[in-house]
């Protein structure tokens, strides 16, 4: 059985970018959300990045779920697997089948913004999963939370440690939206990368081969096409620096040299000084102290803390 709900069509997000990048491309300090870096190219130059030597967050979230998975199903005790941004299978597959072995497995409702990625990826599960009910759900997790499915006991996960890429306050209101939404017995698995040694923070987020770099320039060439943009990606640099304050690393793309953009479709035009910034991501660190208050403030208790063996990855467990 595969059910898909569409809350967000193209139209939607062809405005939401239009808006995004009028603000924050026409004013300073310049930035640019990171959602817009996944279309084709850019969710495969991402998962070029979940394998190479430097990035360790994809293998140690894996780790985690080849260990626990088991003991996570059984905490969860849940029937339906909600994930909030549909990653590439292979972390769904593991705890899909734990939840199986549990015995407890009934539906899986992936969520995302593309409608073409889940199409493809809800059909492949529901192929790999006879009898699953899967209930895709076309959706911003940032506003149609109270549209997703209810019923039955859920596990709703937010893998990946997707939730760094928003500041604490988007975090706060964030969860506190996702605990309006829970009933008696839903649970919460969020994927969190940690605090650690800033050099390996950096180079996670910088590597030798120069993919992060390209990932990040990737933005440049989304905008091009969908705006009928003129900016030139090699005219900017990759940064990543940590912030020890924020705890959080931050991508930025900084102007070679003086240099002026069109945006044609918003009517837009960007001068850049040399050596100028535009900030295109934040990937917030975690630590289980930080996140358990997190977590409290909107209403959840942290039940379960799991880490991989270098303890660089968390996957924890909450309930209302
Ligand atoms: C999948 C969004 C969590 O922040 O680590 C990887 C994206 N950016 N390298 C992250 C990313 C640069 C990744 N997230």
């Amino acid at each position: 059985m595969l059910r898909i709900d569409q809350y967000l069509t193209t139209d939607d997000l062809a405005k939401a970018l239009r808006r995004d990048v009028a603000e924050g491309l026409g004013s300073r300090p310049r930035s640019l959300p990171p959602k817009w870096f996944y279309d084709e190219r850019g969710s495969a130059l991402f998962e070029e990045i979940t394998r190479l030597a430097e990035y360790y967050p994809t293998r140690a979230e894996r780790a985690i779920l080849l260990g626990h998975a088991p003991e996570i199903a059984r905490a969860s005790g849940a029937d339906t697997l909600v994930e909030l941004g549909a990653g590439s299978g292979e972390k769904t597959r593991l705890l899909l089948d734990a939840l199986r072995a549990a015995g407890t497995l009934r539906r899986f409702v992936p969520v995302d913004v593309s409608g073409a990625f889940l199409r493809e990826s809800a059909a492949a599960i529901g192929a790999g999963y006879p009898g699953l009910e899967v209930h895709a759900v076309v959706a911003d997790f940032e506003r149609h939370l109270h549209l997703l499915p209810s019923g039955g006991r859920r596990a709703v996960a937010v893998l990946g440690s997707t939730l760094g890429n928003q500041p604490p306050d988007r975090r706060a209101a964030f969860l506190a939206d996702l605990r309006e939404g829970f009933a008696e017995g839903d649970t919460l698995l969020l994927g969190l990368d940690l605090v650690k040694d800033p050099a390996r923070l950096v180079a996670a987020y910088d590597d030798a081969r120069g993919v992060t770099a390209e990932f990040n320039r990737n933005v440049l060439r989304v905008l091009n096409r969908e705006l009928d943009a003129d900016l030139r990606p090699e005219g900017f640099d990759h940064v990543a620096v940590w912030d020890p304050r924020a705890e959080w690393i931050e991508m930025r793309l900084r102007a070679r040299s003086a240099q002026r953009a069109r945006v044609r479709a918003i009517g837009l035009e960007v001068d850049f000084a040399a050596g100028e910034e535009v900030r295109t991501e934040i990937s917030a660190k975690f630590r289980r102290e930080g996140i358990a208050a997190e977590l409290r403030r909107a209403g959840f208790g942290l039940e379960h803390w799991w880490t991989d063996p270098a303890g660089d990855f968390a996957l924890l467990l909450a309930r209302p």
